[in-house]
């Protein structure tokens, strides 16, 4: 009998542990939830940065080229190969492949201007490029990177 007295004392006390277990669960759930939500960001909103690009870039999967050609894929693509897009005599010859350092390269002001970056990537010390733009600054052009990547 003393015993069924001690169980009976305990039994509260051990349905508040429980009820404390679902809620510490739950708050867990709750965390992990929100981890995953953030991760498809990534490929979701547009960050303002690329309003540097998108006057002259459309970024949709198959949207019409606008001045430039369409960025949708770029990155692991090669360089002058966008469907019905007019590139200039270097791009259209273009055998280098858009990696996000060469990316980095064409859009980011710390590594000089676009036309130096043209050089670099064709060989020719003499090519320019139709494309006009002064540069962004180093956190907006790891944004605009980390965007186009997630576009697949
Ligand atoms: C004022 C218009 C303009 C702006 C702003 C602009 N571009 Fe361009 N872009 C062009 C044009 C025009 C070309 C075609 C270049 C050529 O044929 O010489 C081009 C070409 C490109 C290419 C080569 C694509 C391919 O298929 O080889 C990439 C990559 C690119 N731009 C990325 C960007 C990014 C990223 C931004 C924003 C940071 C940007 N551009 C901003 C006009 C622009």
């Amino acid at each position: 009998m003393p015993y069924l007295k001690v169980s009976f004392l305990f039994f509260p006390l051990f349905i508040f542990a429980c009820e404390k277990e679902t809620v510490v669960i739950l708050e867990n759930k709750g965390a992990v939830t929100g981890t995953v939500s953030a991760m498809p960001q990534k490929a979701g909103k547009m960050p303002k940065q690329m309003r540097h690009c998108t006057p002259c870039h459309s970024i949709k999967k198959g949207a019409k080229n606008k001045i430039g050609p369409n960025l949708f894929g770029v990155i692991g693509r090669e360089a002058g190969l966008v469907p019905g897009y007019k590139y200039s005599r270097e791009y259209k010859e273009g055998k280098w492949l858009w990696t996000r350092e060469n990316l980095d390269l064409l859009i980011n002001k710390k590594y000089g201007t676009l036309e130096e970056a043209v050089r670099k990537l064709t060989g020719n010390p003499k090519a320019r490029t139709k494309m006009k733009f002064y540069g962004a600054a180093d956190e907006d052009a790891q944004k605009i990177l980390d965007y186009l990547e997630s576009l697949k």
